[in-house]
């Protein structure tokens, strides 16, 4: 079994942790909780969406939010752009890095972003040339691609479909995203197989929400395949306003202390990302939704 010696990870924290949330964050609030995971050693981070405020009201203080942050060099802030509009609104801001999210599954399409899966394509691809264009990456997320709230069980097939069309258009990596925490490590390998007709390795990152309980698990399982990148939530916050009952993605701490374990370099300090998940997590009025934070702070209590 040959394990990556290194892996990439990206802190979703701010946008798919955040806008899962009721209560209003303020800027500052976002910004602090930016500043902390940099400080802690992320070298990526997802900070905000420029998605319809009607849609998600959370993320409306996108801009205030990125021009906020204080940039530090070699990371990598990145967004997401449903459409030429976000994307004109997003330009502004200066991302490294735009994301375009699609599906898998035509329910959920039809239910996060009000199109078919053909139509998100054509909507992505003028912003996929125009990012392009102006020198700022481009990732693809793909939600579903194990199983959806609507349609059930998600063949490999529909993930290829979509990582073929993400290609066509021009997008650079995919996000193999399990939105609803559904899947285990076999069914995590086909969907990753699936997406590996499209794209190599090195191109492919893991997202994966652990709603029931298995990120971990699929992460390893990832791994064994090579997968370096992957997509993780300080304190485990987050969840899609449009998959009821998903909750948050693997918490970052977790993965840490896991590849940590395991002699895989993050680059990361964990007790920072500790105090970073703590922060926000004290914001939000509970303790941090990770087994290894939970842990630390019991033993820093102690
Ligand atoms: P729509 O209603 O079909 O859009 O929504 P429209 O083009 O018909 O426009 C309707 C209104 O929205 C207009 O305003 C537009 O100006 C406005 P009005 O005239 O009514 O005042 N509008 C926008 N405003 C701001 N920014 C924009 C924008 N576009 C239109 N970019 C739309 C289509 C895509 C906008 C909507 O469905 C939407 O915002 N969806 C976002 C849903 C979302 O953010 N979901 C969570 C993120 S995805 C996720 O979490 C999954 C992921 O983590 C991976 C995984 O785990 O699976 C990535
Ligand atoms: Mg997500």
């Amino acid at each position: 079994m040959s394990l990556p010696s290194r892996v990439q990870l990206i802190d979703v924290g701010p946008r798919d942790g955040l806008q899962n949330e009721k209560q209003p964050v303020p800027a500052a609030v976002k910004i602090a909780l930016v500043h902390r995971l940099q400080a802690a050693g992320l070298t990526e981070i997802e900070v905000t969406s420029f998605v319809s405020p009607k849609w998600v009201p959370q993320m409306a203080d996108n801009a205030e939010v990125m021009a906020g942050i204080q940039r530090q060099a070699g990371v990598r802030y990145s967004v997401l752009t449903p459409n030429l509009q976000g994307f004109e609104a997003a330009l502004k801001t200066r991302p490294d890095e735009i994301v375009v999210f699609g599906a898998a599954s035509e329910a959920f399409s039809q239910k996060n972003i009000n199109c078919s899966i053909a139509e998100s394509i054509e909507r992505f691809a003028p912003v996929v040339q125009a990012a392009l264009a102006a020198g700022i990456a481009v990732r693809g997320a793909m939600s579903c691609t194990v199983g959806c709230p609507y349609e059930g069980d998600v063949a490999p097939e529909r993930v290829a479909y979509l990582a073929g069309l993400m290609k066509q258009i021009g997008v650079q990596r995919v996000d193999m995203a399990d939105t609803i925490g559904v899947g285990t490590p076999l069914k995590v390998q086909k969907a990753i197989e699936a997406t590996l007709q499209h794209f190599d390795v090195d191109h492919v990152c893991g997202h994966f929400h652990d709603t029931y309980g298995q990120a971990l698990s699929n992460t390893l399982a990832a791994l064994q395949m090579g997968v370096w990148n992957f997509q993780s939530s300080v304190a485990g916050l987050g969840g899609c306003p449009y998959a009821k009952g998903a909750t948050g993605n693997v918490s970052t701490e977790d993965v840490v202390y896991m590849l940590d374990g395991m002699g895989i370099a993050t680059g990361i300090d964990l007790d920072m990302l500790v105090d970073a998940g703590a922060f926000i997590s004290d914001f939000l009025g509970r303790a941090p939704n990770s087994n290894v934070a939970k842990a630390i702070l019991n033993k820093r209590a102690g």
